[in-house]
């Protein structure tokens, strides 16, 4: 939990400023977006080399990789790959395929290697991705271990999330990437956290099921049974910094703080802020000592995702009660998200096809749809 900084204080206000004038932080006009932004398949395509294959993305917690020599090998977007952390603590990430004949070095999942061996004709690679070791060496042939590492992928630690982009050889400056977001995603803290749970969960299109991330509105009417009973619905304050937002809804205990005198309130009991990486991740603060993690990656096709959802807890549960608390807070969100969000998102999925809507329209209280729209748009050149 967030001491009452002074930005605490100040997100307080602005959120009782809009309850007490039933209003929300607006964008400047409702913004029009065709339906092909949703639906056409070249479009999409460009997109997502544009946004997801050339940007950083975070794709794991820092704490996925505790100690030195334990990894992360996943699947993304059809780029197998693997992230481990070195003997130098550094983290690292290689493409899954042995510089042999391309064999998977190791199966999704996690664990602790020593170094890489791989299945197939067992090539030894060391944690820095250097080709050690050839099994019959010499009845192979001619082998320049030189230009037969492990192909690596840029990757970076910062806020306790590992960035990586997934094409070979396009780097990046995380610093500059992150800019004024990078103090917030730090204030999280995310390396503090104890890792409850994780799981994939499939969903609508990229964009569908990105934009329930990003807006209160739906909050009342999706969520009446499940996270909605815990904020006030259409109430959010926005910020950008770059292409990455910040979101701040209003708990519904929020008018106790209109009875406190300020030097008393812990504001950060009475919103919850999520904080949104352009363009996939989300970390949200639902309940006090939990926070959901989130990465939506697009499917092969314009009409599906998969959704990494990762539960935190303040700390590791160290009574029964404890751990109840939080298997309840992972099922809530697993139910708000699944149940709720994707079966929505179904529905409009299926209405993409109909050609019901020539257009949506996304509203002035839903700036950080807009403001994503327009990210995209201008990182894929997208009208
Ligand atoms: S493919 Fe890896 S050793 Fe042959
Ligand atoms: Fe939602």
């Amino acid at each position: 939990m967030n001491a009452a900084t002074p930005e605490a204080v100040a997100l307080a206000h602005r959120a009782l400023t809009h309850l007490r004038n039933k209003t929300t932080d607006q964008a400047a006009s409702t913004l029009t977006q065709p339906i092909e932004a949703y639906t056409d398949p070249v479009r999409f395509q460009r997109e997502v080399d544009a946004v997801f294959r050339r940007l950083p993305l975070a794709l794991a917690l820092s704490i996925e990789l505790p100690t030195p020599r334990t990894y992360r090998a996943m699947t993304v977007m059809d780029v197998p790959l693997v992230l481990i952390r070195g003997d130098d603590g550094r983290a690292r990430a290689f493409l899954n395929a042995c510089r042999h004949r391309g064999a998977a070095l190791c199966k999704d999942g996690q664990g602790r290697m020593d170094r890489f061996v791989c299945p197939y004709h067992a090539w030894q690679y060391d944690l820095q991705g250097q080709l050690t070791g050839l099994y019959g060496a010499s009845t192979f042939g001619e082998v320049d271990a030189r230009t037969h590492s492990l192909t690596e992928l840029h990757c970076e630690e910062r806020a306790g999330l590992l960035w990586v982009c997934l094409t070979p050889g396009v780097t990046f400056d995380i610093d500059h990437w992150l800019g004024d977001f990078a103090p917030h995603l730090e204030g999280l803290h995310l390396d503090n956290w104890h890792l409850h749970a994780q799981r994939d969960i499939p969903g609508p299109g990229w964009k569908v099921a990105w934009e329930g991330y990003l807006e209160a509105y739906h909050h009342n009417t999706v969520h009446v049974n499940t996270v909605g009973k815990f904020t006030i619905g259409n109430l959010s304050l926005h910020d950008t910094f770059g292409p990455h937002q910040r979101i701040v809804f209003g708990r519904r205990s929020l008018p106790e703080l209109l009875d406190q005198p300020e030097d008393r309130w812990q504001p950060d009991v009475h919103i919850r802020r999520i904080h949104l990486g352009f363009p996939n991740l989300a970390i949200s603060g639902v309940l006090g000592d939990h926070c959901l993690v989130s990465q939506v990656f697009p499917g092969p096709t314009p009409d599906t995702t998969v959704t990494r959802q990762t539960v935190l807890a303040a700390r590791a549960p160290t009574t029964e009660e404890e751990l109840k608390a939080t298997e309840a807070f992972s099922q809530i969100v697993l139910q708000a998200v699944r149940d709720e969000d994707y079966a929505i998102g179904a529905t409009v999925q299926a209405a993409l096809r109909t050609g019901a809507n020539p257009s949506f329209t996304i509203g002035r209280n839903e700036p950080a749809v807009q403001h994503f729209h327009r990210m995209v748009a201008r990182y894929a050149g997208s009208p």
